[in-house]
């Protein structure tokens, strides 16, 4: 696996997720409170993983090896992504802010749902732009010696900064919530 490679795959677990926070943003609207336990998996994820991993793989070790080359297609949509990030960043402390609101009875159950369709929709698209347009134009920028030093510094920063273990823990626990919300492949 390389360094894009690498991203575009934890784009498809945090899909996973975004997925199962549509379905269950559905029901809370309607009133189903158990699904309370599926956000506050999900703000864990979007925290610790979403942001606190691959978000930091992004801006601290892609986006940089990428600006030192200085294509200014690829500059502008850079400063896209990051922005889209920051947004990100609020919406999450957003919705875990109104999910503990309505866990303490005083919550509007609707602005918590919209508050996670925000989120969903804001990141769905967010990965798109990336998948279609930033990561091919990195592949084609990029040769296999940078694609394999990305990789590496992926793998050290997960161990430096997440400790052993937590991808896999988020990792099985998206597979037990496409198990629970049908949405196996
Ligand atoms: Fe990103
Ligand atoms: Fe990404």
């Amino acid at each position: 696996m390389n360094g894009t490679e690498a991203l575009r795959t934890e784009h498809r677990e945090i899909k996973i997720m975004l997925k199962v926070c549509n379905i269950s943003a559905d029901r809370i609207q309607k009133g189903n409170l158990a699904e309370l336990d599926t956000i506050a998996k999900a703000v864990d994820f979007f925290k610790d993983f979403t942001d606190g991993c691959h978000h930091k793989k992004e801006e601290d070790i892609l986006f940089p090896m990428l600006l030192e080359k200085g294509n200014p297609e690829q500059d502008a949509s850079i400063s896209a992504m990051l922005d889209e990030h920051v947004q990100g960043r609020k919406l999450a402390k957003l919705i875990n802010k109104r999910l503990g609101e309505v866990q303490n009875g005083a919550g509007d159950t609707a602005l918590l749902a919209s508050s996670i369709t925000d989120y969903t929709t804001l990141l769905e698209k967010h990965i798109a732009k990336e998948d279609s347009a930033l990561f091919t134009i990195a592949e084609g920028i990029l040769n296999p010696d940078e694609q394999q030093q990305l990789y590496e510094a992926f793998e050290l920063l997960e161990a430096e900064e997440i400790g052993a273990g937590v991808h896999e823990k988020f990792h099985h626990m998206i597979h037990e919530l496409a198990h629970k919300y049908q949405l196996m492949k």
